[in-house]
C-alpha cells in the first residue's frame, strides 16, 4: 500500500498489520489527507482475511497532536459542516478487526479521540493523553466528550476537557483509559505481544466479540445481552467453534480455519 502520510504493513508478524502516522514535523497532526488515508488503509486490512488485529501507532514523541490546526484555523462553521470530516471517522469504528493503539508521548485532541476509537491502547510511560481543544477557543469535536466520559468517568472527563490538562501514561492506567503503561522501548513491543494474543485467537469470535463489546456503549443491558446471546449462538455455524470445542475435549492446541 502507498501512502503519503501513513506506512502501512500488513503481516508484520504473523497475522499483525501495522499502521505507522508519518507527519512527524507536525507531530502526526491529523490532517485530512491523513485521516483520509488511514480510513482506506483500515478498510483495506479489514478485508483482508489474513489480518486478525490491527497495531496504530506514531512515533517516540507523539503519537498524534490533534487534528491540524493549521488546517482548520481559517475555516468557518458552514466549511466545517460541508467537510465534515470527523463523520470519516466513522468509518474507522465499522472495522471488524481488532485494532490496538501504541501511544508514546501526546495523544492530544484528535490523537487521544484517535487512541479513543481503537479497541485497547498500550502506552509508553512518556505518553500523556489530553483533549485540550478548549485553549484554541473550541472543544473536542470527534468523539473526546463521549469516549473519554466513558472510559474514565464524569469527573475527570470533565476536569480534562474543561481545562485542557494532560493526564500521564500511569494516570491514564489508573482511570481505565489504557491497558498498560510500560517502559518507552518497550511500547511498540507490548502492542504487538497484545495483538499476537488476539491474533492467536479465532478470528470471527474475536470480531463478534468486539462487536458485542463496543454494543455496551449503545445499548441498555437488556438489548446488549440480546445482541450478545445472538453473537454466541451465530458462532456455532463456524468450523472453529467445532475446532475449539474438539480440541478441548482431545486436549490439543486448536487450529483455527478462520471460518
Ligand atoms: N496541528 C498542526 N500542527 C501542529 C499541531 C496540530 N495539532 N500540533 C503540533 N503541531 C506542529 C507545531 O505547529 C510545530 O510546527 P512548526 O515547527 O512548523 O512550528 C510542530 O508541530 C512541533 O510542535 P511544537 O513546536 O509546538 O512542539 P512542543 O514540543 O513545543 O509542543 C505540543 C508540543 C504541546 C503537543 C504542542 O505542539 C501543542 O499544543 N499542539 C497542539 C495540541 C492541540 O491543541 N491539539 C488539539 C487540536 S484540535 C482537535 O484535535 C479537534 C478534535 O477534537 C478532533
Amino acid at each position: 500500500m502507498d501512502f503519503q502520510h501513513i506506512i502501512v504493513t500488513p503481516g508484520i508478524k504473523p497475522h499483525i498489520a501495522l499502521v505507522q502516522l508519518n507527519r512527524p514535523k507536525e507531530l502526526n497532526a491529523l490532517c485530512l489527507a491523513l485521516m483520509q488515508e488511514l480510513v482506506s488503509a483500515i478498510e483495506a486490512l479489514d478485508q483482508d482475511e489474513d489480518i486478525r488485529c490491527i497495531v496504530l501507532t506514531g512515533n517516540q514523541r507523539a503519537f498524534a497532536a490533534g487534528a491540524d490546526i493549521k488546517e482548520m484555523a481559517g475555516k468557518g462553521s458552514i466549511d466545517m459542516l460541508k467537510v465534515d470530516q470527523f463523520s470519516n471517522w466513522e468509518r474507522i469504528k465499522r472495522c471488524k478487526t481488532p485494532i490496538i493503539a501504541a501511544v508514546s508521548g501526546f495523544a492530544l485532541g484528535g490523537g487521544c479521540e484517535l487512541s479513543m476509537l481503537c479497541d485497547m491502547i498500550v502506552a509508553s510511560e512518556t505518553a500523556k493523553f489530553g483533549q485540550p481543544e478548549i485553549k484554541i477557543g473550541v472543544m473536542p469535536g470527534a468523539g473526546g466528550t463521549q469516549r473519554l466520559t466513558r472510559a474514565i468517568g464524569k469527573a475527570r472527563a470533565m476536569e480534562m476537557v474543561l481545562t485542557g490538562a494532560f493526564i500521564s501514561a500511569k494516570e491514564a492506567y489508573a482511570a481505565g483509559l489504557v491497558n498498560k503503561v510500560v517502559p518507552a522501548e518497550l511500547y511498540l513491543d507490548a502492542a504487538f505481544e497484545l495483538a499476537q494474543s488476539v491474533a492467536a485467537m479465532p478470528p470471527i469470535a474475536a470480531q463478534l466479540a468486539k462487536e458485542s463489546v463496543l454494543a455496551a456503549f449503545n445499548t441498555s443491558l437488556d438489548e446488549g445481552l440480546v445482541f450478545e446471546r445472538k453473537n454466541f449462538y451465530a458462532l456455532f455455524s463456524t468450523e472453529d467453534q467445532k475446532e475449539g470445542m474438539k480440541a478441548f475435549v482431545e486436549k490439543r492446541k486448536p487450529e483455527w480455519q478462520g471460518k
